[in-house]
């Protein structure tokens, strides 16, 4: 016992000089985001580190979170059927979208007011994207400036836009967009009005937030958070109140914004968008095969299947259950996209072995952002990045390229009798997954 002690107490000594370091060291963003392994680790980091009210802003969804939850759970609801002895010492992920290439099938989600979660906010996921070698669409929400955004990346970035009412103030965001080089136009069309996110409703979130007791409280209970947002607030849509034209604070700007969505809105209007924008278009936003193709007739070069990631219409379908339909409706008239649910690399898998030619992240960042801010953003790129090249090798696949339908089936009590023939189409594939 004594001997035990006198170990201990050696082991001590010599690492007590060193700890004060290690202790420092273990705090930073580099640590905290290290320390996560899989987007599910970050998102519980950020749970603990974000004030409640900013983290069900990012985590909640629209109404009872149905759509939201089988985004993950049709993800789930798929097996891959490997092939072994296939050689994958070395497996290709890389691809294009829209003619750029892309070292990964990977994009960054257009998401509005970051600066919420932590004040690196789309800065954060334009650096991570262009050190992934991919591509960050830029929300016209978001809370940098399209210029700042520019500045600090140098990476190819996409705009993102609603179709806002005040066609003044979306001819001056696409010319500033022009002018910083965004290369496509992101259009989303699935929100013709806000949906009601119960979470938010009762936390009382709003822009710009509220100083109350309860979130003062909060603030003290998240002093990391607290601390960063006081140093650098990031907290409004800087591309309306930093307007030029408009001198709106950040309290008239919310009224604006508000009015800027406009349920009234047709397919027309998208032709309006379509003529401001000489590149590519990409319409995001879609679940239904005919939308998909009349948004092509009206000039669409891709189509990015997903539902907000459940944050709109709540009772829609799971982004992947939809996919198939949808690209079988497109064919080979324009690329299609994927967006809600992914938090795995074998979930990226799925969605290309299913015909998406990428797929967009939208919550695995932010939850690395609220992790670890700039440095878990990059953790979170980073880990989706591996595990795909990992899912693709245990598959037995070489490249993104070479996955079919048929790489993926439902899981059912039915699958250990049937194998890959028994597959018709992706339409049925993955009808027959829930
Ligand atoms: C905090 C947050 C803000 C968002 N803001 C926007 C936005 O401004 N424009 C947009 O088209 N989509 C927005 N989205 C939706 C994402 O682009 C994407 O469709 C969705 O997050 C994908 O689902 P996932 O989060 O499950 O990956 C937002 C999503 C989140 C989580």
């Amino acid at each position: 016992m004594n001997e035990l002690a006198a170990v201990l107490r050696r082991q001590l000594a010599a690492e007590l000089p060193d700890l004060r370091r290690r202790i420092r060291a273990a705090g930073t963003d580099e640590a905290r985001a290290a320390r996560c392994g899989t987007i599910g680790e970050l998102r519980d980091l950020a749970r603990h580190s974000l004030p409640r009210v900013i983290f069900d802003f990012v985590d909640g969804a629209a109404a009872d979170e149905v759509t939201a939850v089988r985004n993950r759970q049709h993800f789930r609801a798929l097996e891959l059927l490997p092939r072994v002895l296939a050689d994958v010492s070395e497996v290709d992920i890389a691809t294009s979208v829209l003619g750029q290439p892309i070292a990964a099938p990977l994009l960054a989600a257009p998401m509005g007011l970051l600066g919420l979660v932590d004040p690196a906010g789309e800065l954060a996921l334009a650096r991570a994207m262009d050190a992934a070698g991919s591509i960050c669409v830029l929300g016209a929400m978001s809370s940098y400036r399209i210029e700042e955004v520019s500045q600090a990346s140098g990476g190819p970035l996409w705009f993102q836009m609603y179709l806002w009412r005040d066609r003044g103030l979306v001819r001056e965001l696409l010319d500033r967009a022009r002018a910083c080089g965004h290369r496509a136009l992101v259009l989303t069309v699935d929100v013709p009005r806000a949906a009601g996110r119960d979470r938010d409703r009762r936390n009382g979130f709003g822009v710009p937030p509220r100083a109350t007791v309860r979130s003062l409280v909060e603030g003290a209970l998240h002093p990391r958070w607290a601390r960063r947002l006081i140093r650098e607030p990031r907290l409004q849509w800087a591309n309306v109140v930093g307007r030029d034209s408009e001198a709106l604070d950040a309290v008239s700007a919310t009224v604006y914004i508000n009015s800027q969505f406009d349920p009234s809105a047709t397919w027309e209007d998208l032709s309006w968008f379509r003529a401001q924008w000489e590149g590519p278009l990409v319409v995001k936003g879609i679940l239904h095969p005919e939308d998909a193709r009349e948004a092509i007739r009206r000039g669409a070069q891709a189509i990015s299947v997903s539902n907000h990631g459940g944050r709109q219409l709540d009772h829609a379908p799971s982004a992947i259950s939809a996919l198939p339909a949808i690209v079988d409706a497109v064919g080979q008239d324009a690329e299609v996209y994927l967006d809600g649910g992914i938090r795995r690399g074998s979930d990226v898998v799925k969605a290309i072995a299913l015909g998406a030619r990428a797929c967009l992240l939208g919550r695995s960042l932010v939850y690395g952002l609220g992790a670890a801010g700039e440095a878990g953003v990059a953790r979170a790129v980073e880990i989706i990045r591996s595990e795909l090249v990992g899912t693709l090798a245990l598959a037995g696949s070489t490249s993104i390229h070479s996955l079919r339908p048929t790489d993926v089936r439902p899981v059912s009590p039915g699958a250990g009798r049937g194998g890959p023939s028994r597959v018709q189409s992706t339409n049925q594939l993955v009808e027959n997954a829930w």
